[in-house]
Formats: structure tokens, sequence, C-alpha cells
């Protein structure tokens, strides 16, 4: 059967729900096949059984003791009954305990041990014996003397082959089991069918699905989908409201970023069109100056904003987290800043104890650090002064990177936090992406970024606090066998 691979799935399911279906039925069969050989061997029996003892009866009833001593009366037309049966042999023979032929079939073996109880006379009992190759069946009973001594006693037996028994055997058989040849496959017949109607609302929810518009990301609709369905639905349309919601940040944020480059981008052209009118050279090179100023800028934006895209869409080498030394790398941004705070005379420090192991992204956190710097060197006049900060205490690591510039309000230390937002967009130079990112990175390791007024009185205080990391213990050193030993052994060369 040539399949696509989407009717591959859909057959895989029906194809395992028929198997678990009819898988059972291969051992039930033969199961079933065997109860009913035995039950219709007991019916067969049991009215063939009952002439038996009939005849049993009627031979023992002819047995008449004169004189202690046995005599059977069995007229001819009796024995000519017995002898009547078209299928199967009938052998009698009515014998001592002892073993010595009163009557009947010389053939017929003689009866060794007889289960029974022999001195209930008149009681008929059966058997089934095997003689020269012939299955026989027997039915038997005690003509008990309790004057005579026990090995006297008369037993009465008749015998008949069970020819008639198999066949009637094989009859009920044969008419339980052939109709099921017709029924079996008509009931997987009806089950396949029944299958795959019962799937067709997994066939009709994928189509539904398939039809959609590539863009559309509106929730399927769970009014005629089936109860079994439902929760999977249910967990795609959740999917979708994801992805829905994913979709818009993305566009805002596009649309946001547009905006923004179309600032910069305009004063480089207004500084373009300025110098291509300019003649004097001197004028000609400050225009140029302030237009590389322009491109600088530009890129600065563009490069936060990929660092923020990548940082949200979460690029595999950024999510790899391990343990670190956060001291350490904080310690080698600080270093990389220096010449900037020296440039615009601030006094840039670092304070540390020790080292401080979290688990992190080191691409990401240097990224942060990056920001909190240049902000509290944005932000901080000439004569200032930036102290980057570890705090540990081995349950949590804080980095703080606290500055005594212009700071902020209360009400400002939320905002700052969005995209694009900036305190003062007239006076002051950015794009508001900075503390974005650096929230972004804080929730990626589980925290969350604050930027708050310096209790110290002047300046803002940016915090990021983190958990901290536990080596987990070494294992138990393993049991050193040979440690006795060495110690016994005396010193070499002593
Ligand atoms: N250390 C700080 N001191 C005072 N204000 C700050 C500080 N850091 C950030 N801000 C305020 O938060 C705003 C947003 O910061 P940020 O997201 O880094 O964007 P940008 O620095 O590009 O403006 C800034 O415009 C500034 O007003
Ligand atoms: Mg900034």
């Amino acid at each position: 059967m040539a399949t696509t691979p989407g009717s591959d799935t859909e057959r895989s399911l029906f194809g395992e729900i028929l198997d678990w279906m009819l898988a059972p039925l291969l051992f039930v069969w033969p199961l079933s096949i065997a109860f009913t050989h035995y039950f219709a061997n007991n019916v067969a029996n049991f009215p063939y059984d009952q002439a038996l003892r009939e005849h049993v009866a009627a031979i023992a009833r002819q047995v008449k003791l004169v004189g202690g001593k046995p005599v059977l009366t069995l007229p001819a037309s009796a024995r000519a009954l017995l002898r009547a049966d078209e299928t199967d042999s009938v052998y009698f023979h009515v014998v001592t305990q002892d073993g010595k032929l009163l009557a009947g079939d010389k053939e017929l073996p003689m009866p060794s041990e007889l289960p029974g109880d022999a001195s209930l006379s008149g009681e008929i009992y059966l058997r089934d014996a095997e003689y020269n190759g012939q299955d026989l069946r027997f039915a038997y009973t005690w003509l008990a003397d309790p004057t005579l001594p026990r090995e006297r006693w008369i037993v009465v037996e008749v015998a008949e082959t069970t020819e008639k028994r198999t066949q009637l055997a094989n009859k009920i058989v044969a008419s339980v089991i052939l109709p099921q040849f017709v029924i079996i496959p008509l009931a997987v017949m009806l089950v396949w069918f029944g299958l795959s109607r019962g799937l067709r609302p997994l066939t009709r929810l994928r189509q539904t699905i398939e039809a959609r518009e590539p863009a559309d990301l509106s929730p399927i609709a769970t009014r005629r989908v089936p109860e079994e369905l439902e929760p999977l639905v249910e967990a795609f349309n959740a999917m979708l409201e994801r992805m829905k919601k994913n979709v818009e940040a993305q566009q805002r944020f596009v649309a946001d970023a547009a905006h923004q480059m179309r600032t910069p981008l305009t004063g480089l052209k207004t500084q373009a069109q300025f110098a291509i009118r300019e003649t004097d050279p001197e004028a000609l090179r400050h225009a140029l100056r302030q237009i590389a100023v322009g491109v600088d800028r530009a890129g600065r934006l563009v490069n936060q904003l990929l660092t923020l895209a990548r940082t949200e869409g979460g690029e595999p080498a950024q999510q790899r987290h391990e343990p670190l030394d956060l001291a350490a790398l904080i310690r080698e941004v600080v270093e990389d800043w220096v010449m900037v705070a020296i440039d615009k005379g601030i006094d840039l420090g670092y304070e540390a104890e020790g080292d401080a192991m979290i688990m992190g992204n080191a691409f990401l956190l240097r990224e942060m650090a990056k920001n909190l710097i240049d902000n509290a060197l944005r932000y901080t006049p000439g004569g200032g002064h930036v102290t980057c900060r570890i705090l540990n205490n081995q349950v949590s690591v804080v980095l703080e990177v606290e500055d005594d510039g212009i700071g902020i309000s209360e009400e400002q230390a939320e905002l700052v936090f969005e995209r694009f937002y900036r305190v003062d967009d007239a006076m002051t130079e950015g794009s508001g992406l900075g503390l974005a990112i650096v929230q972004e990175i804080a929730m990626q390791h589980g925290s969350r970024a604050s930027l708050r007024p310096n209790p110290q009185g002047r300046g803002a205080v940016a915090r990021v606090v983190f958990a901290a990391w536990q080596a987990p213990p070494p294992p138990p050193p393993e049991p050193d066998d040979f440690s006795e030993l060495y110690r016994q052994s005396p010193p070499i060369g002593t």
C-alpha cells in the first residue's frame, strides 16, 4: 500500500487498535475450540452411557443364584439385541471377582481392580479402557452376596467401542466451529468499518488544521471535537495562543526598532545634506566627524537590537549554562571599562571577597554587566564614583552596580526596564534598550534585575540576585584494601 507520511501516522493508530483487538482473538479461538471439544465429548457420552447402563441392569436382572451358584438365563433374542448395534461392537461378560467367566464374551479382558463400592449391589459404574487398540466404554455392576467370600462375588460388565460417541462429538464440534468461519471474518469487517468510522474525527481535525492559512493563529473550535481529542486540541490552542503572543511581541519589537532606527538615520541624512553644501574644508571635516559619530550611534543601536533579539530567541550557545565565578567575570568587564571611566573622570571601583560561583552563561552575564556599567558611567557626571560589587553569602550571589550620579525616582525605576523607555530622551543619549537586555538576561538566570535610588543619598544602585552554586559533594573515597598492607611492609632502604 502506498502511503504518504500523513496517512502513515493515521494508519498506525488504526492498526494499533486493530492489532490489540484481533491479536487476543488468535489466543481465544483455539481455547474456545478446546473447550467445545471437551463439552461435546461429555454431551455425546451421555445418551450412550444411559443405554449401556440399561444393558448392564438388564443382564444383572437375569443372573439368578441357585443354591449359591449363579445361573444366567439370557434369552437369545436379548443376546441378538446386544449384537444389533450398527456402528459399534458391544460385548458383555459375567465373571466372578477372582476371574472366572460365567457367561458372555471370552475376548473381553478380565477386570482387575475396579473402582467403586462392590457391596452396593445394583449400583452401576462407568469406566474407559483400551483393549486390543480399541477404545472401550464399560458399564459394570456387582452382584454382592454377603454369605460368600469377596472373590466369588459376581461382576456384570457391558462394553462397547466408542465410534458412535466420537462421531456425535465431532458433529457437535463442527456445528459450533463452522459458523465461526463466517462470523469471525464478518466481525473483523465490522470492527474495521467501526474503527474507520470512529477515527473519522481525527481525519477531520487533520483536514481542519491543514486547511488553515499559514498566519492563522486563532484557536481551533472544540465544538465538534470528540471528548478524547479535546485535551489535545486545547493544548494545541494554548500553544497557538503563546505563539500568537510571541508573534505580536515580535511585530511590536520590529515596529519599535524600525521607528528607533529612523531617528539616527534622519539625523545622518540631514548632516550629509549639510556636508554636501559645505565648501569650507574645515566645516566639511566637522560635518563628516558628526556623521561618523551618528554612524557609531546607529551601529550601537543595531548591536543592542541584535543582542536583545538573540537573548530572547535563546540561541543554543546562549542557553548553555555552566558553573562560573561571577566575581572573576565582573572584574574582567570592569577592567575593560577603566579607560572609559578615566576619560570621563569617574572613579570606577570593584569590590568582592573571594569567588562567587553561580550557574550561568558567561556571554550573557558579560553583556549584562556591560550594560549596567555603561549606564552607571553614562548617568554619572565627571568626578563621580561607580562601584561594582559582588556579595556572596553562599546561598545567593548579588551583583551590585552603585553610582552617585543623577539617580532615579521610585516611579521611573520600574519603567526604565521597558524597551526604548528613556527618562530624559532630550538631554541624554541612548537607545533605551540597555536595561531591557539586562532584564531579559536576568530572567534567563531565574532572577530579576532592579534599579533603585542609592540609599547612600545620591545616585542609583542596580542589583541582580543569583542563586549561589554549590559543587556537588565528592563521592566517598573507595575503601583502600591495600592500605593495611602498605602500613605493615617495612620502609625500603632502612
Ligand atoms: N545608573 C543609572 N542612573 C540613573 N538613571 C539610569 C541609570 N541606569 C539607567 N537609567 C535610566 O534608565 C533609562 C533606560 O536605561 P537603558 O535601558 O540602559 O537605556 P539607555 O541607557 O540607552 O537610555 C535611561 O535612559 C536612564 O534614564
Ligand atoms: Mg543604557
